[in-house]
C-alpha cells in the first residue's frame, strides 16, 4: 500500500410509561405435536425435518445454530426446524401452520442483529437454505438491449430467497456483473433475508436501496397462497406496489422464496483510499470536497471513529497507515471509487489528493491509496472486519441509526459520558463505545462493549437513553438492520401513533391469525 504522501508528489419520552420490554405472550398460538410432525413429512424430505420431538428426536445441539443468532444475544425456543427445497412445499407447511396455529418464524442465514430470525417462544423455524437456485439470469435485458444497445446495461437476475449473496455474486461475476447490495455477511446472509430486512451495506450509495433494485418477488402468504409477482419489468405502474411490503417486512407478512433483482455491470475500474483525519468536525467538509471532485465516480465513503480503529488494528486488521503519520488523528474515513475508465479515474482521484494535501488548512494528516486489487480488498477488509472485532472484544450492544452527520460523534460522545456517570465504564462493565458506519447514508453504527457480556443493568443505562438521544437529533432508531425484537418497544420514536396503527391494521389484513414471525416488528 503506498502512503498517500508518496502515491502522489506532494504540492503539499416519549415517557418512560411505554418503556414496557416483555416477551409477549403468545396464547393464540400452538406448539407442535407429532400429529404435526406426520403431517411435515408428508410435505419433506426425513432430512429436511429437524425436530427433538419423537419420532424425529433430533438432539437439542442440532438446533441450536438455529435458535441462536450470531451475536449470542437472542436465543430461541423452537423444537423443530424445516428445510423446504421448494415454494410449494413452503405454501404446505404455511397453510398446515395456518390451520393449526402455529407460529413460524422465516430464517435465512441468520445474521440478522435485531433477533428477528430467532423464535420467541415455540414457533417453528423455517428455514429457506435449502432453496438455493439461480432461477434465471439475463445479462442485458431484453428491454434494454432495444433502447440502449452497446452501453452497459443492468443485468436480471431471478433466484431462490435462499441463495447466499456471496454465491450470487458469484454467479454473475463472469457475465460482468455484481450484486447491487454487499456487505460484512455477503457469506452468509440469503437474498432473502437481505430483502426482508431491506439491507443497507456498503454499495447503497452508488446502487440504492433494496426498494428500487428489487423488481418483483414470490411471497407465501400467511395462508399458505403463493404471491407471484416475479416480475423482470423495470417499470410497472399498475396499483399498489406490493413488493414494497415485503422488503423490510422481517418476515412478519409472509415467507419470501423467490426474488428478482437489477444487477449493475461491474465498474471497469474500481480504487480506494483510506485517510486519516486530525478531527471530527473535519468528516463533513470533507465529504462535500469528495463529492465534488469525485463527482460520479464515488461508490462509497465509510467513516471509522479512533476507538474502532484502534480496536480493528488490535485484532490484527491493519496496519494500513503509517502510525507516526496517523499520530492522534481522531477518524478515518474510506473512500471508493467505481468507474467506467481507470485513466479517468486516477486522474481525479489524484486531483483529490494533490488538493487534500496542498490546501491551507488540510482536511487530512495522512492516507493511503490502494495499488492492487489485493490492497484494494485489504482497506475494505479493515472496514468490513469491524463487526467481528466487536464480538472478539466482548458483547456489543449494537445501535444502527440514522442522525445528521454533524452529530455522529456528538451521540457517540453522550452515550461514553452516560455509562462514565452511571459508573459502568471500564473493563468491569462498558470496555468501548464507538462509531463507524455508512456517511454516504447517514448510517452511524454505535457499538457499546460490555466486557463480560450482557447485563440487564447495562441495557437500563443504555435504552431509552440511546432511543431518546436519536430522536432529539430527529433521527431514526434503525437505518437497517430493522426493528426484529430488539426494538419493538422503540418503534415509536422513529414513527406515530398513525404510522404504527397502519401497519398494524396491514398486518391484521394479510396475517390475520398472527402466526408470521409474532412478537417481531409491532410492539
Ligand atoms: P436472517 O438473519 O436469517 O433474518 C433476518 C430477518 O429476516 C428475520 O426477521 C427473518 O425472519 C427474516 N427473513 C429471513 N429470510 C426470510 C425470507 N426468505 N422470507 C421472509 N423473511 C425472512 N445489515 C445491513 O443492512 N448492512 C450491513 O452492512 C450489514 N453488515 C453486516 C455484517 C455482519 C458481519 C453481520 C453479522 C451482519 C450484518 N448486517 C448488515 C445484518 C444482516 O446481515 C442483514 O440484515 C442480512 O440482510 C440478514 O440476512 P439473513 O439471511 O442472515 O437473514
Ligand atoms: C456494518 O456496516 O458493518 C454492518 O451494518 C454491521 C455492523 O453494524 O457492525
Ligand atoms: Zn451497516
Amino acid at each position: 500500500m503506498l502512503s498517500l504522501r508518496h502515491a502522489i508528489r506532494p504540492v503539499a419520552s416519549r415517557c418512560a410509561r411505554r418503556w414496557a420490554h416483555n416477551i409477549p405472550s403468545f396464547s393464540h398460538l400452538n406448539a407442535v405435536t407429532e400429529e404435526d410432525l406426520a403431517q411435515f413429512s408428508k410435505i419433506l424430505a426425513p432430512t429436511s425435518i429437524l425436530s427433538t420431538l419423537p419420532p424425529n428426536s433430533t438432539s437439542p445441539d442440532d438446533l441450536a445454530s438455529y435458535n441462536e443468532d450470531w451475536m449470542g444475544k437472542y436465543h430461541g425456543q423452537a423444537n423443530t426446524v424445516l428445510r423446504p427445497r421448494t415454494t410449494q412445499q413452503v405454501s404446505e407447511i404455511v397453510k398446515w401452520c395456518a390451520k393449526r396455529r402455529i407460529g413460524i418464524v422465516p430464517q435465512g442465514g441468520n445474521t440478522g442483529l435485531v433477533g428477528g430470525g430467532i423464535s420467541l417462544q415455540k414457533e417453528i423455524v423455517l428455514s429457506l437454505g435449502a432453496m438455493s437456485k439461480v432461477r434465471s439470469f439475463d445479462p442485458v435485458s431484453v428491454l434494454y438491449r432495444r433502447v440502449k444497445y452497446g452501453y452497459p446495461t443492468p443485468g436480471i437476475l431471478v433466484a431462490d430467497a435462499g441463495c447466499i449473496l456471496e454465491s450470487l455474486s458469484e454467479y454473475i461475476a463472469p457475465h460482468n456483473h455484481i450484486m447491487p447490495l454487499d456487505l460484512g455477511a455477503k457469506g452468509s446472509c440469503q437474498i432473502g433475508g437481505n430483502i426482508s430486512t431491506n439491507a443497507g451495506g456498503l454499495r447503497l450509495l452508488r446502487y440504492g436501496s433494496l426498494h428500487g433494485t428489487v423488481l418483483g418477488l414470490e411471497v407465501v402468504l400467511p395462508d399458505g397462497t403463493i404471491l407471484d409477482q416475479l416480475s423482470t419489468l423495470r417499470k410497472d405502474n399498475t396499483g399498489y406496489d406490493l413488493k414494497q411490503l415485503f422488503i423490510g417486512g422481517e418476515g412478519t407478512l409472509g415467507v419470501v422464496t423467490g426474488v428478482s433483482i437489477l444487477t449493475p455491470p461491474a465498474p471497469q475500474a474500481s480504487n480506494n483510499i483510506f485517510l486519516a483525519l486530525p478531527h471530527f468536525d473535519n468528516v463533513l467538509p470533507l465529504y462535500q470536497t469528495v463529492k465534488r471532485q469525485l463527482g460520479e465516480i464515488m461508490s462509497a465513503f465509510e467513516y471509522i471513529d479512533r476507538t474502532a480503529y484502534d480496536m480493528g488494528l488490535s485484532h490484527g486488521l491493519g496496519p494500513v497507515l503509517n502510525a507516526d503519520e496517523v499520530g492522534n488523528s481522531q477518524c478515518f474515513v474510506l473512500v471508493e471509487t467505481s468507474g467506467g475508465n481507470q485513466t479517468h479515474d486516477e486522474e481525479k482521484l489524484t486531483g483529490l489528493l494533490e488538493s487534500l494535501l496542498s490546501a491551507d488548512k488540510p482536511l487530512i494528516n495522512t492516507g493511503v491509496l490502494s495499488q492492487s486489487p489485493s490492497q484494494f480488498a485489504s482497506l475494505w477488509a479493515f472496514r468490513e472486519g469491524l463487526t467481528e472485532c466487536c464480538q472478539k472484544e466482548g458483547k456489543p450492544y449494537k445501535y444502527d441509526v440514522s442522525v445528521p452527520l454533524a452529530d455522529f460523534q456528538k451521540v457517540v460522545d453522550a452515550i461514553r459520558e452516560r455509562m462514565i456517570s452511571k459508573g459502568l465504564y471500564g473493563d468491569h462493565a462498558i470496555s468501548k463505545v464507538m462509531g463507524y458506519g455508512h456517511v454516504g447514508d447517514g448510517n452511524l453504527h454505535m457499538n457499546v462493549i460490555a466486557k463480560h457480556g450482557y447485563r440487564p443493568e447495562l441495557e437500563e443505562a443504555l435504552e431509552p437513553f440511546i432511543y431518546e438521544l436519536v430522536a432529539s437529533h430527529k433521527g431514526s432508531v434503525s437505518a437497517e438492520h430493522g426493528i426484529g425484537s430488539m426494538k419493538t418497544h422503540a418503534l415509536h420514536y422513529s414513527k406515530s401513533d398513525v404510522s404504527i396503527e397502519l401497519m398494524r391494521k396491514i398486518k391484521q389484513v394479510i396475517d390475520p391469525l398472527n402466526i408470521m414471525n409474532p412478537g417481531k416488528v409491532l410492539p
